[in-house]
């Protein structure tokens, strides 16, 4: 066999964020188009509140990674296998400067820092040079990170075209992979 699969803990990690982070994005868009008012300041908190979660759970996932490294695939070539690692670690900066940056970006406003109404400390002060700063930097970031799952998902892809298939590396079952 010259690839096995990621842990249990692990898939269900990257399957739980994944769908979060592509559910901040979604909802993120929805939200920067809303007029201001009830219905938008709604919006903003339940994406603070998701979007701390997508913070937790990116360190919870970096921590877990420690000691649960990534099984090696001993089909790719060593170009292909750097590409694979540098893509991930950037993949992994993008989702620890995003909500990062988002939050401080909403530390620097007048309003608390709600987490699913539970009021949470914040490091900063109503300012709206900072907020905006961090605002773009936010919204830049996280337009990266779009980006970069894009990459992600094509590669997918292009390792099913090249009958080279990673996707079953990333998903439970018995059988083995290649
Ligand atoms: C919904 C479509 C997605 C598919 C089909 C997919 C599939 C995969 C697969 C197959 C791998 C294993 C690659 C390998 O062979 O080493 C992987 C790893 C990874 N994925 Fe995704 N992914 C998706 C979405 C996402 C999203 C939205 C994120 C961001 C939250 C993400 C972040 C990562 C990271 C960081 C790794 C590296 C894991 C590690 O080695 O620690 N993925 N993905
Ligand atoms: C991985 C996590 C996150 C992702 C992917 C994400 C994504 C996005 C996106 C796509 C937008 C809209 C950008 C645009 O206007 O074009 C946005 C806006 C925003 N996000 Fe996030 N976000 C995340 C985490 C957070 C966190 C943790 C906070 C704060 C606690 C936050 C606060 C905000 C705020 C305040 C806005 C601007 C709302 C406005 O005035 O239009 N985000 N985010």
């Amino acid at each position: 066999m010259s690839t096995q699969r990621y842990g249990y803990g692990t898939m269900l990690l990257h399957w739980v964020h994944a769908i979060l982070v592509l559910g901040l994005i979604a909802w993120g868009l929805y939200m920067s188009e809303l007029p201001k008012g009830p219905e938008r300041s709604f919006a903003i908190g339940v994406h603070k509140s998701f979007g701390i979660v997508a913070l937790a759970v990116v360190i919870l996932r970096l921590l877990w990674r420690r000691s649960h490294p990534a099984p090696a695939d001993l089909r790719l070539s060593e170009v292909e296998h750097k590409l694979a690692t540098a893509g991930h670690h950037l993949l992994y900066m993008l989702l620890v400067l995003t909500p990062l940056a988002g939050y401080l970006s909403a530390s620097f406003t007048q309003y608390p820092m709600r987490f699913f109404g539970i009021v949470l400390p914040k490091p900063g002060w109503p300012d709206e040079r900072f907020n905006a700063f961090f605002n773009g930097a936010h919204v830049f970031l996280a337009w990266s990170l779009t980006a970069m799952i894009t990459v992600h998902l094509a590669a997918v892809v292009l390792h099913a075209i090249r009958k080279k298939p990673v996707m079953g590396r990333m998903l439970p079952g018995r059988t083995p992979i290649d």
